[in-house]
């Protein structure tokens, strides 16, 4: 296990129980983990496969367990799987955290699309915390327009004074973000990579300046790179020294990102960092 960074970004590289352990219990005020889902994606050349069901399904529950170890008792955890292991987090996961939403990422696929069953658009994500009386969100950060498609304004008129409608509200729990793909500008070498919008939501809702986000598969670690750029701390781990480096290189770069594009001749970045 090596560990880069800085007081407030620490990069992990190795596994995520063994540097879970080392992280103190009650430390983290978020947490955002997107594991390997045991459905055969290669990371940099290792197999995202398990011999049995039960097999990837008991290595999750050992790094749940660490997770919600290690949440302050107001944290969060966000935590997304295939859909098909999903039921198994939720029923797990009940029994130790407060399920507060099960949220669906929804995205349209231009890939291969399936002939004989309904292909699938979407994973999903669930929204925990650890005291549901006393937990971060910040409603103001996240909101976003109520469509009506009325032309004109609803009334409420059940105020005394008919009000109008507000035009904002709180995205409810299907959440519709395009899928990371060659030639955007966030785009990583990383077969599963979540985008910046998908995080941006989630830290801003969740957190505060200055706290800790934590993801234990950083991949090409969008979480730390977004915690960076919103003023949060961050620990990312990741097993790969490929995806290690993609992060030395992007969290450097999170205060340029805003308002520019991410042009493939500057990432000549150091890939490390004192
Ligand atoms: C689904 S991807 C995460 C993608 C990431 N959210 C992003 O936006 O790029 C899962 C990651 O977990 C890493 N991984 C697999 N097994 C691991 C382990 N035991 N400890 C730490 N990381 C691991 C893989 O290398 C892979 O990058």
């Amino acid at each position: 296990m090596e560990i880069f960074g800085n007081k407030k970004h620490q990069i992990i590289l190795g596994d995520a129980l063994e540097a879970l352990r080392n992280i103190p219990d009650g430390s983290v005020d978020l947490i955002f983990a997107d594991p390997p889902y045991n459905i055969g994606k290669n990371f940099n050349g290792h197999k995202d496969k398990w011999a049995t069901e039960d097999d990837y399904l008991n290595w999750c529950y050992s790094w749940l367990d660490q997770c919600v170890k290690k949440l302050k008792p107001t944290g969060s955890f966000y935590v997304m799987t295939a859909t098909q292991f999903m039921p198994f987090f939720d029923i797990y996961l009940r029994k130790k955290l407060n399920i507060l939403s099960r949220l669906v990422w929804y995205y349209d696929s231009s890939g291969v699309q399936a002939k004989k069953y309904y292909g699938s658009m979407y994973e999903p994500i669930l929204f925990c915390v650890k005291d549901k009386n006393n937990y971060t969100f910040n409603t103001n950060d996240i909101l976003v327009e109520a469509k009506t498609c009325s032309k004109r304004k609803l009334i409420d008129y059940r105020k005394s004074i008919p009000t109008v409608y507000s035009s904002d509200k709180v995205p409810g729990n299907v959440w519709e973000f395009a899928r990371v793909r060659y030639r955007m500008d966030e785009y990583e070498n990383h077969p599963t990579q979540k985008p910046i919008a998908l995080l941006e939501r989630i830290i801003k809702a969740s957190s505060n300046e200055g706290d800790l986000v934590m993801d234990p598969f950083s991949g090409t670690f969008t979480t730390c790179f977004v915690a960076k750029e919103l003023g949060r701390n961050s620990i990312g781990i990741d097993l790969q020294d490929e995806y290690v480096k993609i992060d030395l290189r992007r969290l450097q770069l999170a205060n340029e990102f805003r308002g520019k594009k991410l042009r493939k001749e500057i990432r000549t970045f150091e890939t490390e960092i004192k």
